[in-house]
């Protein structure tokens, strides 16, 4: 067994294997988001949005969201959780999904086109530096996307400026207790899920 912070991936060695995996991603089937939506939360969405769900949880279904509120999704992929978002806080609330992947922020958007959403924007940028004003948040949602950053100090931080004062952060997310194997820690397919 090997300490992982011996082998931990530079920020940009980090960021490239995350760039050159989620681009290459292409529809799975339903098969993940009917293990973490409900049939009618699917039915309101394209079914290339639904193909590409590859989150940990159902961040929306805890986060409490109110009419008029303003939602950013941390690493936004295909728009699932951005766009269910989107749906619950209506207009004049609005959803902002952040991805790094352009082929991913491509991808949400056609669908946002597709389900008509208009509420919605996906903006390219990194979790560790969020493209965004201080206090200008009221509900950060997340799924499966911070156990990719190398840095989760910054992640955190730049969450917190960017939320208004009470503001909520909802995350579903997968954390290792415990020790890896080496070839584990070396792998860029493990390290990117
Ligand atoms: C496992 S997918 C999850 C996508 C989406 N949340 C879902 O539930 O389907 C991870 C996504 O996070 C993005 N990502 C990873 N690290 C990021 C970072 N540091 N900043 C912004 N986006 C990031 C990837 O490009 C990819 O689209």
């Amino acid at each position: 067994m090997t300490d992982a912070s011996e082998l931990k991936w530079s920020a940009d060695e980090a960021a490239r294997i995350v760039r050159e995996t989620y681009g290459a991603v292409v529809p799975t089937g339903s098969k993940v988001a009917q293990s973490l939506y409900t049939a009618d939360e699917l039915a309101v969405l394209p079914e290339a949005v639904v193909g590409m769900a590859l989150g940990m949880g159902n961040p929306v279904r805890y986060a409490d969201l109110k009419p008029g509120e303003v939602v950013l999704d941390l690493g936004s992929g295909g728009g699932i959780d951005t766009l269910l978002a989107a749906l619950k806080v209506g207009p004049p609330g609005r959803a902002i999904g952040l991805d790094m992947t352009p082929e991913m922020l491509e991808k949400a958007r056609a669908s946002a086109a597709a389900a008509g959403v208009k509420n919605v924007e996906f903006i390219e940028g990194r979790m560790e530096a969020i493209p965004l004003p201080d206090a200008s948040v009221d509900v950060i949602i997340s799924n499966g996307v911070i156990n990719l950053s190398t840095e989760k100090g910054k992640v955190f931080a730049e969450a917190f400026r960017v939320l208004r004062p009470a503001g909520r952060l909802v995350f579903s997310d997968s954390v290792i207790d415990g020790t890896l194997p080496r070839e584990v820690l070396e792998s860029e397919a493990a390290y990117a899920g």
